[in-house]
Formats: structure tokens, sequence, C-alpha cells
């Protein structure tokens, strides 16, 4: 990820700007002196970066949380940081080329929120989770030019080179997101979907809290498919056909099909390298026959609070509230000079919460976007507003 080593830190006038990128604050975090936030916003992305002291120099990153995607935002971001604050930069990762004429146009690289506000649903719809490499996505959208095809991936790299093979080929019926295919199937319109393909899921064996089939995902893909649509999994590993099977076939009504080292009109690289070991390769083809009813909007976020005593946050800061359907961690506070605070927060259900910062000025918001909006978010929300009332 791109970075940049520098001597020494005095922080200017802010807000100030620079090249295109607009920076408006500095926050410190106040527990650990050694670390603040940088807030900078270009075009209609607001991220921060994060300044870290090392015993031998400072760091100076984009904070993982906020990072937008693509990286030449970042990039962007550094180098006019540097600038605008005269830093003495004594070592950097980020290269002076240009950005690759094929990233200028992002048009095919939607944020959830666009998702939220605009679903498209003038066509079919396909989904294909961790596309990867792309190829399996690609090349269907270019079989099917009348379906509009939604990759979702959380690889930045992965996504950055699919843009560049959507620009290159001019395909326009394929739209990427850089997010948890496992919330994003919440808000998709119920009985849309044509196809969910879910290709090579990292098994997580130790970790299987983290996989991508689960009963809440099986269950929304029934949502969100058409009656005659299919949920398609493709796997490599034993351990993962056995789960997702017995996942499957824990449902009450269920129509499944299996096979076993089919061949598909396209193989992906993990695919090429597993039957290159003579791995097995396994499907599990889930049939929706369901007619579901309509999804049922949330309404956005709001917050009811107009100012919270910084005993408050001082308070929270560090602790975790649990409740029946998720938690809240507040994970670290930070403070401007002009008092303004800011929380990092991980909050919402257990298996797939959600990560941001909230900013506590008059009108308190979550940065950079708030939460999605499912119930269990709304849920987590309120427990927010709760806890910050005192
Ligand atoms: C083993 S790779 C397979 C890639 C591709 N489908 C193929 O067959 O080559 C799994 C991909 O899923 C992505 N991934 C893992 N969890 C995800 C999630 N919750 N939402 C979206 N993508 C995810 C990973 O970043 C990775 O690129």
């Amino acid at each position: 990820m791109p970075h940049l080593h520098i001597a020494s830190f005095k922080a200017p006038a802010f807000p100030l700007s620079v090249d295109g990128v607009t920076f408006d604050y500095a926050a410190q975090n106040i527990l650990h002196k050694d670390e603040k936030l940088i807030a900078a916003t270009i075009e209609d992305k607001s991220f921060f970066l994060l300044l870290k002291t090392l015993p031998d120099k400072i760091l100076l990153k984009a904070d993982k949380i906020s990072r937008p995607s693509p990286t030449h935002f970042v990039k962007r971001a550094l180098l006019a940081f540097a600038k605008a604050a005269d830093l003495n930069v004594l070592a950097s990762n980020i290269d002076s080329a240009e950005i690759n004429r094929h990233l200028n146009d992002k048009s095919a690289l939607w944020s959830i929120r666009d998702f939220e506000q605009n679903f498209p649903t003038d066509r079919e719809v396909r989904v294909e989770v961790g596309f990867g490499s792309g190829r399996h996505l690609l090349h269907q959208a270019e079989c099917y030019p009348d379906i509009l095809f939604i990759g979702i991936e959380i690889h930045k790299p992965s996504i950055e080179q699919v843009l560049k093979q959507i620009n290159i080929r001019q395909l326009n019926n394929i739209l990427l997101l850089d997010y948890d295919a496992r919330l994003f199937l919440e808000l998709v319109p119920s009985n849309l979907v044509g196809r969910i393909y879910v290709h090579f899921p990292v098994p997580w064996d130790k970790k299987p809290q983290r996989r991508v089939i689960n009963t809440a995902f099986i269950t929304e893909s029934i949502r969100a498919l058409y009656a005659g649509g299919k949920l398609e999994l493709r796997t490599d590993s034993d351990n993962y056909f056995a789960y997702s099977f017995a996942t499957f076939m824990a449902l009450n009504q269920n129509h499944i099909e299996i096979f076993k080292n089919r061949a598909l009109e396209i193989s992906s690289k993990y695919e090429d390298r597993w039957r290159r070991m003579e791995k097995n390769i396994y499907d599990v083809v889930m049939h929706n026959e369901e007619i579901s009813k309509p999804l049922e909007t949330i309404a956005p976020f709001q917050f009811d609070i107009t100012s919270v005593d910084s005993d408050t946050l001082e308070t929270l800061n560090g602790k975790t509230l649990r409740f029946d359907e998720g938690f809240i961690h507040f994970e670290r506070l930070y403070k401007t000079d002009g008092n303004h605070f800011l929380f990092r927060l991980s909050m919402g259900p257990y298996e797939r919460p959600e990560h941001l910062y909230l900013s506590l000025n008059e009108q308190p918001h979550y940065l950079p976007a708030p939460p999605v909006r499912s119930w269990s978010n709304l849920h987590a929300h309120r427990q927010l507003q709760k806890a910050l009332n005192g």
C-alpha cells in the first residue's frame, strides 16, 4: 500500500487544498499521542490519512477503514499532503508514473451507497461474489450483453485489474463493488437476480464465521433470485463442499444439484492451478423456486443527539457494548484542535460488523459513510444513540 516516511511533522493550518485534494482537519488519538488522522477529500471521496510516529521515523499512509478505491486516490492525497505540509520525505513507495489511463474512467466502479440509493432494476442481474482475476465475470459479460453483471470483491488490486479490463474491452454491462458480498445481498431487490456465482471462495477452515456461504447468505440469495434463478457454488475444498452441502440441506425445502469435476466454458486462475494438481472440483447449484416478498426498505439512519459530553465519550473509549443481535466496539477516540471528537467503531452483527468512524460535531454523522441499511445495523445504530445519550 502506498506510504511515505517523513522526518518530522508540524500540522499546517487547516483547511487547505492542494492539487485538487482538500484537507479539513487533523485529529489526535486521545490515548496514543503517536497517532493522528488527517481528513482528506478528493472529488466525492472522503477518507483519512494516518500519521504514525515510530521510533525512528514518521509513517504517513491511508487509514484502512476509510481507504478509497482505486489506490491512486490515496497516492494523490499522500503526495498532495506532503506538498501542503511541506514534509521532508525520507522514503516513498509511490511511483511518479501517471495513473493508468484505463483507470481514468471509474464509472463501472460503484459504491455500496450507489446500490443503496439506485439499485439498477431495468434488466436481469447476475452477481459474482469474489471475482478475483475476473476471467469468469468478463467472459460472462461478453457472452450476455443484455444482462447486467455485478462483480463484488474485497481485494483492491483485483478490482483495479478488472476495472482496467472493462475499460479496455469497452464493456458497459458490468458494475464492480468493493464490499463484503454478504452485506450487499441484503440490499438487492427481491426476485431480480438470475444467477449468483460463488467460485472458489476462501474456505476459512480456521475461522468458519468468515465464510461467504452461510444460512443468512442462502436465505438472502433465495429472496434476491427470481423463481428459476440459481446460486452456484464451485469449490476445490472437500471441507467447504461438505460444509456447504450440509448448510444447504439444513433448509426446510431446497432443490440442489451436485456436480463433480464439471467443466465450465471458462476456468479461473485458481481452477487451472487445482486442475494441474489433479484436485477434485465440486459444484453445488441451488435452484430457487420461490417468489419472494418485496424487500422492505429502511429509512436513512439519523442521530437524534445535539451534543455529547466528553466524559461520556472518554468512558466509552475502548469499551464493547453487547446486545442481542450484535455489538458496538468503541475502538479509538480522536480529538481535533477545534474540540471535535471522532470515534473509530466496529458495530453490527457479530458475523458481519461494519468498521467506520462517527464524527461528533454539531451534527453527528458516520464516515466515510453510514452503515448499510440492514435491520441488524439499524438495531446497532439505535444502541449507539442510547450509549451516546449517556
Ligand atoms: C480464492 S479467490 C477466488 C477468485 C475467483 N473467484 C477465481 O475463481 O479465481 C476468493 C476471492 O473472494 C474474495 N472474497 C473473500 N471474501 C469475500 C467477501 N466477503 N465478499 C467479496 N469478496 C470476497 C477474495 O478477495 C478473493 O479474491
